[in-house]
């Protein structure tokens, strides 16, 4: 299986944002590609992915929202499952933040939701996401361009890539999940959009046969 997180800073974490203008709900726009680079080939889906994104965006911070529709698309009920296309990923961002709110008043603040299966939602920061990963024995690699070359890593299996967004992330939390054991990890010296590398990783594992 592969594992992504992508950790936005601005992304908002209430379902209430504006479809028709994705950039302005803290670069929406980046994270509904991170979603498409993650699940989505030529006419095919990629089952074996789990995709993590953390939002630290107004008005309810931070949510950590855990997509992993290969397991809902084994569902075959169809009231239990979340249409997945590559043209409203944004919807689905905002039916999983909206449930959230819906369970709210009913659950304790930090209790995971599970929306359908295969979508969860939670209020958790950044942190403690690695806190679990580090628990669950997963290897933790932040992507960086001053980190380790990905070619001459020779363990990528039962690993979370963390991505971050337009300005990266912040250096103290940075600091703070190196803290924790993860590792820095390039793929190459230019700087690229967080979707390109989430591509460019995911072509790495592909070619490893992971
Ligand atoms: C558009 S870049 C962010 C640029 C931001 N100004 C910075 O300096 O971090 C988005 C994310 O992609 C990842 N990234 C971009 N280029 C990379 C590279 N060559 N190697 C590893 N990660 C990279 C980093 O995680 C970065 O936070």
């Amino acid at each position: 299986m592969k594992e992504y997180l992508y950790y936005s800073r601005h992304a908002r974490t209430s379902g209430n944002f504006d479809m028709n203008n994705l950039m302005k709900a803290g670069r929406m726009d980046i994270a509904c590609q991170i979603i498409i680079s993650s699940f989505f080939l030529s006419h095919d889906i990629r089952k074996d992915v789990k995709l993590h994104l953390v939002f630290d965006g107004p008005p309810d911070p931070p949510k950590h929202l855990e997509l992993f529709p290969g397991e809902n698309l084994k569902a075959n009920n169809e009231n239990k499952i979340i249409h997945f296309s590559k043209k409203d990923v944004a919807w689905v961002i905002k039916k999983v933040l909206y449930g959230y709110e819906k369970y709210k008043k009913r659950k304790k603040d930090n209790e995971k939701v599970t929306v359908v299966p295969g979508y969860y939602v939670e209020k958790k920061p950044l942190e403690s996401v690695v806190d679990q990963f580090i628990e669950e024995g997963k290897t933790v690699f932040i992507l960086d361009r001053k980190g380790e070359d990905i070619r001459n890593v020779k363990k990528l299996d039962n690993v979370v890539f963390i991505i971050g967004d337009q300005d990266g992330i912040p250096k103290d939390k940075i600091r703070r999940i190196k803290k924790k054991g993860a590792k820095l990890i390039s793929i190459g010296p230019k700087t690229y959009f967080a979707s390109q590398v989430l591509t460019i990783i995911q072509n790495e594992l592909d070619r490893r046969e992971i």
